[in-house]
């Protein structure tokens, strides 16, 4: 039902410069792997098989890692080498790759909207790539999201809890708790500080988006940083009919910054690499 998933992936990264600087910031290795590699395989687990790309400048790197590369296949071919690319062979065979470009870097919003031609008139999921969400036992955040959205058919944005002095480097909401962990949302304040902010509650990179939300981003004005916000719109949204938060079962990490990035890191090295499990 959702089967489009979309990953914003036009932004400079400066918080990881001078990485990003020639290099796409969903390019970074976690170990072995590119970010927007684990949140392809997290869209291809939830059932998503088309992956909407919104690039930028700079950004090739990316269509070429879900392409094939002659010289390596032949390099590697009929030796045990091949595993390693037994993983990125599954998602180029199971998925497909389209890509449109973000000319000006608008702000999120803006990048969503960017995709709409790709997305089209129905729901989508949403993936910003630089937040890692790992479940290893269990069913992906983003799993987790569409059986959610089968059921209430409306926006979904992923939620956690963050202490005060982080509070200020998210969209945050407050809302109606209708489940232990879903709110109906009702209010929404993109990065406030800790005295503004409604609850303790921000938003993270999964969302589910019903196709309403390209207009209500057309009429959204530039806000917080000159920006169009995605969470402008959403509150829109939620005044107009529903969008939940969803407190998913999971960890993510924010690897857009040196502390989530090494904590990636280390998990992924101990439960996956070492384990064979991150080809
Ligand atoms: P961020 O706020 O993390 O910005 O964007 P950024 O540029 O990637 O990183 P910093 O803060 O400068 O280090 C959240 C997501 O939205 C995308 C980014 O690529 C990232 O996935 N984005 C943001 C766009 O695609 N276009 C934009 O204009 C802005």
């Amino acid at each position: 039902m959702i089967r489009k998933c979309l990953f914003p992936a036009a932004g400079y990264g400066t918080r990881f410069l001078p990485a990003t600087k020639a290099m796409p910031k969903e390019m970074l290795p976690i170990v072995n792997k590119p970010l927007i590699q684990y949140g392809v395989e997290e869209a291809l687990d939830a059932g998503i098989t088309d992956m909407a790309i919104v690039t930028g400048r700079n950004k090739r790197a990316i269509e070429d890692h879900f392409d094939i590369s002659y010289e390596i296949e032949a390099q590697i071919q009929g030796t045990d080498k091949e595993q390693y690319l037994q993983g990125i062979r599954r998602l180029m065979d199971n998925c497909t790759f389209s890509y449109t470009r973000q000319i000006e870097m608008k702000g999120l919003g803006h990048a969503i909207l960017t995709g709409r031609r790709l997305i089209g008139d129905e729901p989508f999921a949403v993936v910003l790539a630089d937040d890692l969400c790992i479940n290893l036992d269990n069913d992906g955040v983003l799993k987790q999201m569409v059986q959610l959205y089968k059921q209430f058919r409306c926006s979904i944005v992923a939620i956690q809890e963050v202490p005060p002095e982080e509070i200020s480097k998210y969209g945050v909401i407050s809302g109606e708790m209708i489940r232990d962990d879903i709110y109906r949302v009702n209010s929404m304040v993109e990065k406030p500080s800790p005295e503004d902010a409604p609850s303790n509650l921000a938003i993270i990179g999964r969302y589910i988006l019903t196709p309403d939300i390209f207009e209500l981003i057309e009429e959204t004005e530039p806000g917080k940083g000159g920006e169009i916000q995605i969470t402008d719109a959403l509150m829109k949204q939620a005044q107009r009919g529903c969008v939940l938060a969803y407190k998913f079962k999971g960890t993510r990490y924010d690897c857009g910054s040196g502390e989530g990035f090494m904590a990636a890191t280390q998990f992924c090295y101990d439960n996956l690499y070492l384990k064979g499990l991150s080809f």
